[in-house]
């Protein structure tokens, strides 16, 4: 195995695809000034349906390709990824590879935000087959607020609606009615909905056409983007490794040119797309 001197550069972040886009956009609205480095999976998306040992093989190989980008630090802006291998990866790879690097997920700073926007107590969840069988949600968030009651929906047809850029369309209205009816039946009670797949965000306006007005949508990027504010704040030894030239490179395992097409929606600049091959 590999073995990444410690060294400095830019935070990686990482998706199965296009989803980890929403939470890169929130972490460099705030934290500009760092260079950031993007790996999207686009050749083996999704990741939702996927066995546990795929998600953790897949997962590695991409921490590993974004370590040896020479990112000190990665976050896996990826539930599914977050939900299936990143207590593995920090477990069994980390400790081989490099102990000062380090590996973030979304779901840990997520649901620390929970307590304060539910009054009911009554949670819904949209996430990916993977997130929801993994239970990670109901675990973690069970450990902070045993109180919360929180109902799952697992959405297989809205990454693949994003990832094909239909998000938009007519035809995803009736698949995502079909979800959000199916949370509401379980809880009449629930005040407060994660977005648990960070692709999901590019559907927000049609989740919030058939969720009813009084319930809270939670995102994840701008939580995900001030808890990291918030960690590199608390660790100061990894602030002072990562650069600061405020840029951002993209790789894909896909095509460069169905990359920078597609990723124009979740970004609005110009960008340079690079190909890369995992093995
Ligand atoms: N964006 C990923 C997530 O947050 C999942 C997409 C997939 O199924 O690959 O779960």
């Amino acid at each position: 195995m590999a073995q990444f001197p410690n060294q400095s550069g830019p935070i990686g972040v990482f998706d199965s695809g296009y989803g980890g886009l929403t939470i890169l956009s929130e972490i460099r609205k705030r934290l500009p000034r760092y260079d950031y480095l993007y790996l999207g999976d686009n050749a083996r998306t999704p990741y939702g349906t996927r066995s546990f040992d795929v998600v953790y093989e897949f997962t590695r190989q991409c921490v590993e390709k974004l370590f040896e980008l020479g990112c000190p630090l990665v976050i896996l802006g990826c539930n599914t990824a977050s939900a299936k291998a990143l207590k593995s990866i920090q477990m069994y790879d980390l400790p081989k590879w490099n102990p000062d690097r380090r590996v973030l997920g979304v779901i840990r700073p997520t649901i620390e935000q929970i307590g304060e926007y539910t009054r009911t107590k009554h949670v819904g969840l949209f996430a990916t087959i993977g997130t929801v069988q993994s239970e990670s949600y109901p675990i973690e968030i069970h450990k902070l607020f045993p109180e919360i009651v929180i109902s799952s929906v697992a959405c297989p047809l809205w990454v693949p609606l994003v990832e094909n850029s239909e998000y938009d369309s007519d035809g995803a209205d009736y698949f995502v009615k079909k979800y959000v009816d199916q949370l509401l039946a379980k809880d009449d009670q629930i005040d407060t909905v994660i977005l648990g797949c960070t692709h999901y965000p590019l559907l927000l306006p049609k989740i919030r056409k058939y969720l009813p007005a009084h319930i809270r949508i939670i995102s994840q990027g701008a939580i995900v983007a001030s808890s990291l504010e918030d960690y590199l704040r608390r660790h100061v030894s990894m602030e002072e490794l990562l650069t600061k030239g405020g840029s951002c490179q993209f790789f894909t395992t896909e095509s460069e040119e169905k990359f920078k097409k597609s990723a124009s929606v979740f970004l609005s600049e110009e960008i340079s797309v690079r190909h890369t091959q995992l093995d």
